[in-house]
């Protein structure tokens, strides 16, 4: 038996050592130290022993067995921590490894336009105003004294909400200028507005034509304001917008809402007025409309025509970055490719 004994101890301690993992070394303890374990086994038999005999063979067992569980405890305590090292190595963070990269937004191109439209004016002194999209026929036409026949307010041109054409019957403006009526029946003289916004006509989109587009509005009201302001006012603008050899000239016009009315033309910005492809060879390009505000519409306003005067302007924000970007394309604003989109970051 105590043969058996020894035999027993000497493969316990050869298959701890062997146990490579935390299980196999749990299986160890089971096939020695369990119910039905080797060392087991053996004491059971011990009851056919006499009394010296089980004192010592017991003694020579509780060695055994004790040897057998110091080691198996020492062993698990190693497998265990080198499972925790190697667990802790395949999760460990390498501080230095790049970081995801991930795409800067850009503004979209209109928005670029816009605020730097919206600069020039606001380092001239301008406020920045803004008005409703679905607007009254009277705010976008009839304040503005355009003629109840004037072909715009026809349905094939503009949105509207119901079958009437009455004043107070709504649409979807079909450009800043109502925002010009607003503004003066909310704020007294001197004014000094430009006015952002979206605008609606029901076209058929093409290169050229979107129904949906912006532009900026510019109104100026007070004593005294001549066309000579007006003039002085679009020059500065368009040398601060184009660059300071940029020039403009007037093109007699007509809007309702301005007496006189005209267009204005810059040199064009990309030959300097010799002629090429964005002036179309003519060295002048057209950026917006303007005038002196019709009595009327002062009127409509609110605003004393004797004692008041003022000036109005009005551009296609979409028109000033196709010139200035080389977009061939007005539906190339509103697809939002991300190729064109991120041209001009
Ligand atoms: N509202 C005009 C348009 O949509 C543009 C315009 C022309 C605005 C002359 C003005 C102006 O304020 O004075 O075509």
């Amino acid at each position: 038996m105590q043969a058996e004994l020894q035999k027993i101890l000497a493969e316990a301690l050869e298959a701890i050592a062997k146990a490579s993992s935390v299980e196999e070394c749990e299986e160890t303890r089971v096939k020695f130290l369990g119910k039905k374990g080797a060392l087991t086994e053996i004491l059971k038999g011990m009851g056919k022993l006499s009394p010296e005999e089980k004192k010592e063979i017991g003694q020579i067992a509780n060695k055994a067995k004790a040897e057998i569980e110091n080691t198996l405890n020492a062993r698990f305590a190693e497998l265990k921590a080198a499972a925790q090292t190697a667990k802790l190595a395949a999760e460990k963070i390498d501080v230095t490894e790049p970081g995801k990269k991930f795409e800067l937004g850009a503004k979209h191109p209109l928005t670029v336009t816009m605020n730097e439209i919206l600069n020039v004016f606001k380092s001239m002194g301008y406020s920045i105003v803004e008005g409703p999209e679905v607007e009254t026929v009277w705010h976008n036409f009839d304040a503005l004294n355009s003629p109840k026949n004037h072909p715009s307010r026809d349905m094939t041109d503009t949105f509207y909400f119901s079958e009437g054409r009455g004043s107070e019957d709504m649409i979807l403006r079909t450009h800043t200028s109502p925002v010009e009526i607003r503004t003066m029946l909310s704020q007294k003289p001197p004014i000094k507005v430009v006015v952002p916004g979206r605008c609606f006509r029901n076209d058929t989109p093409d290169a050229t034509h979107s129904p949906m587009f912006h532009q900026i509005e510019g109104l100026v009201v007070d004593e005294g304001i001549t066309l000579a302001d007006l003039k002085g006012t679009l020059d500065t603008f368009a040398k601060l917008m184009f660059g300071p050899d940029a020039r403009i000239k007037f093109r007699p016009s007509h809007f309702p809402f301005t007496e006189p009315s005209a267009e204005i033309d810059v040199s064009c910005f990309k030959c300097g007025g010799k002629g090429c492809n964005v002036c179309k060879g003519s060295g002048w390009i057209e950026i917006l409309g303007c005038g002196l505000t019709h009595p009327h519409v002062l009127q409509a306003g609110g605003i004393d025509p004797e004692k008041y005067s003022g000036f109005a302007f009005g551009m296609g924000v979409e028109r000033v970055a196709m010139l200035k970007y080389g977009v061939e394309d007005i539906r190339l604003f509103y697809e939002n490719d991300m190729r064109f989109i991120s041209e001009f970051k």
